[in-house]
């Protein structure tokens, strides 16, 4: 296999670290721009600066490049950070490329994308579109949903609480994918053709699950019997209504209300492969060997740490 020089951005974020992981365990040479050094980016050349900045972006990508791996992503999910990150500062990047003649960009998405409602989903519809057009080799990964995003409730049913659905807990489904085969997803972008000028949705191994699936598995992971309680979907946009009209005075809360908005769209939108028609769970690409089940029963015995971040609301 031909070792590649990679610069990879957003290497501090969940995917981030597993990629620079990935990356490096198939014999890719990895520099990371990253805000501040980084113990979890071992065995990268950690260049520590702005993304943002384009002359700092020059700067690295001049060192030689043979390809961008970008896991960028606005840490808060608000309009103004998603459009500053997930399109400015990955535009920048692109334009950094294309005047090195970087011959190749690798950009982690999301599925919700196919769907756009929300301004973070076109803020990267928009990046995705510069990037098709750069002229550039590249591959856009759309995957569904990440194991942080759906352990949110492990300390509830510990502590002996009801697991939260929306509506019956069947509005929704998946197709989780762990970080590691995302990652092992990404990097064989780097050197597999088929991967190459593509769109890429993908998802984990296994049949999709629905909310009350995953209530089912993490219940039976932990030793619990499972008790469900049923919020209406109806709520998270009420309090959107209610905070957006507040928001006209108070601008903190018009950024609350954003997030309220995010949280209605996860309960009522699917993450599968939308077929024009419908939330399609078997035409969602698969890949990969790591389960929900499994990491249930890791953290159960205490394995993982909680990596949810400014995601720990869903
Ligand atoms: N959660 C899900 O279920 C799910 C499903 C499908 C797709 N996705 C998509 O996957 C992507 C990445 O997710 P993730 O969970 O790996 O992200 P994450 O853990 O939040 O990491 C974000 C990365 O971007 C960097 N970053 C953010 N703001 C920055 C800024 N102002 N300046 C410099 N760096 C900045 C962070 O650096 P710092 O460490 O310095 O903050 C970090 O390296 C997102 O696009 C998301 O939409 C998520």
């Amino acid at each position: 296999m031909e070792a590649k020089r990679v610069l990879l951005l957003g290497g501090t974020g969940t995917i981030g670290r597993a990629t620079a992981k990935a990356l490096i365990g198939a014999g890719h040479s990895v520099t990371a721009i990253t805000r501040a050094s980084s113990d979890a980016l071992a065995g990268c050349d950690q260049r520590i600066g702005p993304v943002t900045d384009p002359a700092f972006l020059n700067q690295v990508v001049g060192l030689g490049v043979d390809a961008i791996v970008s896991c960028l992503a606005s840490r808060t999910g608000t309009p103004q950070d998603a459009w500053a990150i997930d399109h400015d500062a990955n535009l920048a990047a692109l334009r950094a490329a294309q005047d090195a003649r970087v011959p190749q960009f690798i950009l982690l998405s999301a599925i919700c994308v196919q769907k756009p409602l929300l301004e973070f989903q076109r803020a990267k519809l928009a990046f995705e579109a510069a990037l098709q057009s750069s002229g550039l080799t590249f591959s856009i990964i759309r995957p569904t949903a990440f194991f942080k995003s759906l352990s949110g409730q492990i300390g509830r049913l510990r502590a002996g609480k009801p697991f939260l659905v929306f509506g019956d807990g069947r509005l929704t489904a998946c197709k989780p994918i762990s970080d590691a085969d995302l990652a092992r997803f990404l990097t064989l972008c780097l050197t597999d053709a088929d991967k190459r000028n593509r769109i890429l949705p993908i998802g984990g191994p296994g049949p999709a699950l629905t909310p009350l699936d995953q209530g089912r598995l993490l219940a039976d992971a932990l030793g619990v019997d499972l008790k469900v309680r049923h919020v209406p979907p109806a709520l998270l946009s009420g309090i959107a209504t209610g905070l957006d009209l507040v928001g006209r005075i108070v601008p903190a809360l018009g950024t609350k209300a954003a997030l309220a908005r995010i949280g209605h769209y996860y309960a009522t939108e699917s993450m599968l492969l939308w077929d024009g028609h419908r939330y399609n769970a078997r035409a969602t690409p698969s890949f990969g060997t790591d389960t929900l089940a499994g990491h249930y029963a890791a953290a159960a015995r205490g394995d993982t740490a909680d990596d949810r971040g400014a995601h720990a609301v869903f």
